[in-house]
């Protein structure tokens, strides 16, 4: 076509960087600080990082970074493009040795001036040549910063990985190391006990889940879902959750991961959405799967008036969710007036006979999108089976959006929805919301199961008998809620 058609999608790109940046140093300037730059450390409690997670920063850098994105796959040629995006494995290998090898924590103790590559190896007992080369590749995808030729150092994005723990620490519990059968490494140690939890999420994504990944394509490609990408790729025969009780360092590493990706999320996923002070008093809300009962606490903070049970696997009651109340002041006083109580229970059993026709809400986060559809499907008839007729079903999961518009799927639901992006994004934001799309191939190597669009969770509810009625969706984000009353 013309040029000029070329030249104007360009530059509306180009506008719509411009103008979230403008409001963004607005938003600074108001409030008298600046945006950290690359070359900042991450400190969370520094006004600037605060800054950056306010709902209306977050807004206006999600669509100046969707259409900076778009912007570079324009510009760069198509050929590089693919040639970028199929070399992407190595950044999740060399994260991770930098990870496993404490680079991190050996940096925030040589501060500003960094390490020459030479010391790095001394202390980290690797080889020289390739640490620098995995730390350069780093370094140019924005992760640590050569600071002079073969001198490396922290930068904001890698400071934000530290664990805070002293590196010999770090690196006397790495070689402590449990090889399983399928090289799998069992860190065994508190390596990811009170972090941020964000080395965890690093290392799982880039170990057990980098390896699932690599097997992926062959399963699909030969039709197979006998077995799961894990299952295959670390030799193991059992669930994903059986992974974690089998191997202690992974269950530590996969809950300190969890706790990152919920820190990430915005604040407003807690309790969000659904009016909780509505329910009449007494009313009883079962969180099914509820894990460490984060949500039910969220919850009977701004409904103090109704009762919650958190619902979970026998060992998570017994090793997570029991400690965690019983270790917090405010929530014991919450188990004891009886406001709360904790249920061991497999869901995929039929609910409990004491529970029949009580609840007045079931809620399920985070947990549908751990299960094939045909199995959740399973689940979704026991709560069913166990609900009085106004019960509501309440899921809160992530909703995927298509990367194209769909006016169709939500006609007859009450929806609190996202604006669309301006022209030309992508409707589902593209690389700026590229965390859900990985999300969901996580699901797919762990489980054989997805996160899911509207027209999904459609079928999946309907054919347990329930019927979507209203979707809250955060602002800055697709994770959302959907409100379920029986058909
Ligand atoms: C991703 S976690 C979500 C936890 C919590 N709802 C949250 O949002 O933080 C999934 C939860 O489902 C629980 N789960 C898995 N299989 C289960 C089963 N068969 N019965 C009950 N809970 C189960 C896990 O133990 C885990 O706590």
């Amino acid at each position: 076509m013309s040029q000029s058609t070329d030249i104007s999608y360009l530059r509306q790109l180009v506008q719509i960087i411009t103008e979230n940046v403008d409001a963004i140093e607005r938003l600074a300037y108001e409030q008298g600080v600046t945006h950290p730059t690359i070359d900042d450390l991450c400190e969370p409690t520094d006004a600037r990082e605060t800054f950056t997670l306010q709902p209306d920063v977050i807004r206006a850098s999600t669509l100046a970074t969707s259409a900076a994105s778009q912007l570079v796959a324009t510009l760069k040629l198509p050929n590089l493009v693919l040639r970028d995006r199929a070399n992407a494995y190595h950044v999740p290998c060399a994260l991770r040795i930098a990870s496993e090898t404490g680079i991190v924590e050996l940096f925030r103790e040589a501060g500003p001036k960094g390490m020459h590559i030479k010391d790095i190896a001394t202390q980290a007992k690797v080889e020289p040549s390739i640490i620098g080369r995995v730390l350069r590749l780093l370094a140019t995808h924005y992760i640590f910063k050569e600071v002079e030729p073969n001198v490396f150092a922290n930068n904001r994005i890698s400071s934000a990985m530290d664990t805070g723990k002293a590196r010999s620490k770090i690196l006397s519990m790495t070689r402590k190391k449990v090889e399983s059968p399928a090289g799998f490494n069992d860190v065994v140690g508190d390596k990811y006990l009170d972090t941020n939890g964000i080395a965890a999420f690093v290392e799982q994504t880039t170990d057990i889940y980098f390896k699932s990944s690599a097997c992926l394509p062959e399963l699909v490609i030969a039709n197979d879902y006998s077995m799961t990408a894990l299952q295959k790729a670390m030799q193991f025969d059992g669930t994903f959750w059986d992974f974690l009780n089998k191997y202690p360092g992974s269950l530590q590493r996969f809950q300190s991961a969890l706790g990152a990706w919920n820190r990430l999320q915005p604040t407003e996923v807690h309790a969000f959405g659904f009016d909780w002070p509505s329910l009449p008093e007494g009313s009883l809300i079962v969180d099914v799967g509820g894990g460490d009962g984060t949500e039910v606490f969220a919850i009977a903070q701004i409904a103090p008036h109704v009762k919650l049970m958190v619902q979970d696997r026998d060992q998570t009651i017994q090793q997570v969710t029991t400690p965690t109340w019983l270790g917090s002041q405010e929530k014991s006083r919450m188990i004891d007036s009886g406001q709360v109580t904790l249920l061991a229970h497999d869901f995929r059993e039929a609910q409990p006979s004491h529970l029949v026709n009580k609840p007045a809400v079931f809620f399920m986060r985070h947990v549908t999108h751990n299960w094939p559809t045909n199995e959740i499907i399973h689940v979704l008839k026991h709560l069913h089976a166990a609900a009085p007729p106004h019960c509501k079903l309440i899921i809160a999961d992530q909703l995927v959006p298509h990367a194209c518009p769909d006016t169709q799927t939500a006609a007859g639901i009450k929806r609190v929805v996202h604006p669309m992006p301006p022209a030309p994004l992508l409707a589902n934001l593209g690389e700026a919301n590229a965390a859900m799309y990985s999300l969901d191939l996580a699901m797919t190597l762990m489980f054989n199961s997805q996160e899911r669009t509207l027209g999904e969770f459609k079928e999946m509810t309907e054919a347990a008998g329930w019927k979507i009625q209203e979707v809250y969706q955060t602002a800055r984000g697709f994770f959302s809620q959907l409100v379920c009353t029986k058909l």
